[in-house]
């Protein structure tokens, strides 16, 4: 069984200041049709059953075929989910996917708790517009306790709006989101360069702050605070007595999941495009020549190989690595950095408060 990441287009009617697909978004001649959109899928689940596919972009609801494909889904009884910055959701589309079995998530970006916040990041006057489309889906879920669609706000958590964790927690709780996810800001496309990344100090605070409402509890919205290694959950027990969710952070790259670009071109994963040889089409070549080639194995092969985080402190010596904690096989030196540091950091604290227990 795969599931699938599907940038199915590159078209977007935003350009946040923090979009990790930036330097893509004027990729968008040729993008694939309905006829290609099913060849592509068939091809795929043909070979190995397709379990679940997540529509991201560019902005999914700007491609003209996406409602029909998602009809084309429901017929074959796959599962999907897509994620939408919530400006071309109406109430007339809405009724059209609220309608289809197999529509499993609507992932709704919302960058902060206020106008100022949202709009510094994703533009002018797009948190009102994000907040009647998160209060029109809930509203038709409380009408229809049936409705099996899961209403998630994804946050990037940036230096713009870590001090406001708390707040967009409130929010998700008053409108009635079923699950909050807290992303790690990747420094790449219309980020780069932008000072968007958290200093230890933000982080530690995030990460604080996070704890002392998961403690209280959110009244059955679910917090998943995807920038943080599971490390944290040991760091916040240890240090702060406070509870913290286990993150997992899972990679099946390759191996259970795949990634399509907006041509169909298939890669292991989106980070793992600018380290494959060449492009694969699935509308030209056979399944399986591509899914065992050298690119489709690399990923697998430099965390089997004992390479990296195998080698290095403090992931070396950590129970969570390869049974909760997959850090990016492919990450190079500065990837890895990156990844390192905060568990360094919290590996510290946590050895200083050893030391004082002694
Ligand atoms: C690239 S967008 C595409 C889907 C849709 N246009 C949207 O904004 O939700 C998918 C998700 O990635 C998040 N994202 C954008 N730039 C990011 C970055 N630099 N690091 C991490 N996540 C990022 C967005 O906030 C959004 O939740
Ligand atoms: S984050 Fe989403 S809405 Fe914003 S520019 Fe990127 S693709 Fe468009
Ligand atoms: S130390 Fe390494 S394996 Fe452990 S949680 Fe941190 S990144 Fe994951």
């Amino acid at each position: 069984m795969v599931s699938i990441k599907w940038d199915v287009t590159y078209k977007c009617n935003l350009m946040c200041g923090h979009c990790i697909n930036g330097n893509y978004l004027t990729n968008k001649d040729n993008e694939i049709v309905y006829e290609d959109m099913v060849k592509v899928i068939n091809k795929i689940n043909d070979n190995i059953p397709v379990g679940y596919i997540h529509f991201l972009g560019g902005e999914p609801l700007t491609h003209p075929d996406i409602l029909p494909f998602f009809k084309y889904l429901e017929t074959q009884g796959i599962q999907f989910g897509f994620n939408t910055n919530g400006l071309l959701l109406n109430e007339k589309n809405f009724e059209y996917l609220a309608s289809l079995n197999c529509l499993t998530n609507i992932v709704v970006s919302l960058e902060g708790p206020t106008a100022e916040v949202n709009d510094a990041i994703r533009g002018r006057n797009i948190f009102n517009v994000i907040m009647k489309r998160i209060r029109m889906i809930s509203a038709y879920k409380r009408e229809n306790p049936d409705c099996k669609i899961k209403i998630v706000v994804n946050t990037v958590v940036t230096s713009m709006n870590y001090g406001t964790i708390g707040d967009i927690i409130d929010l998700c709780v008053r409108e009635d989101v079923d699950s909050l996810q807290l992303l790690e800001f990747i420094e790449d496309g219309n980020g780069v360069g932008k000072n968007y990344s958290l200093t230890d100090e933000m982080f530690m605070e995030a990460i604080t702050t996070v704890a002392k409402r998961f403690t209280l509890g959110c009244d059955g919205l679910e917090i998943v605070p995807k920038f943080c290694r599971p490390l944290v959950k040991d760091y916040i027990e240890k240090c702060l007595h406070l509870k913290f969710p286990l993150v997992i952070h899972g990679c099946g790259a390759g191996a259970t999941t795949l990634f399509l670009d907006n041509k169909g071109n298939v890669y292991p994963c989106d980070r793992s495009r600018k380290y494959c040889n060449r492009q694969y089409s699935l509308l030209d070549e056979d399944f399986f020549s591509v899914w065992e080639s050298e690119d489709f194995k690399l990923p697998f092969s430099r965390y089997y190989g004992d390479e990296l985080y195998r080698k290095l402190f403090p992931c070396n010596g950590c129970k969570y690595l390869g049974d909760v904690c997959f850090p990016c096989h492919l990450s190079r030196e500065a990837d890895v950095d990156a990844v390192m540091h905060n568990c360094n950091l919290l590996h510290n604290m946590m050895k200083e408060v050893d030391g004082n227990e002694l």
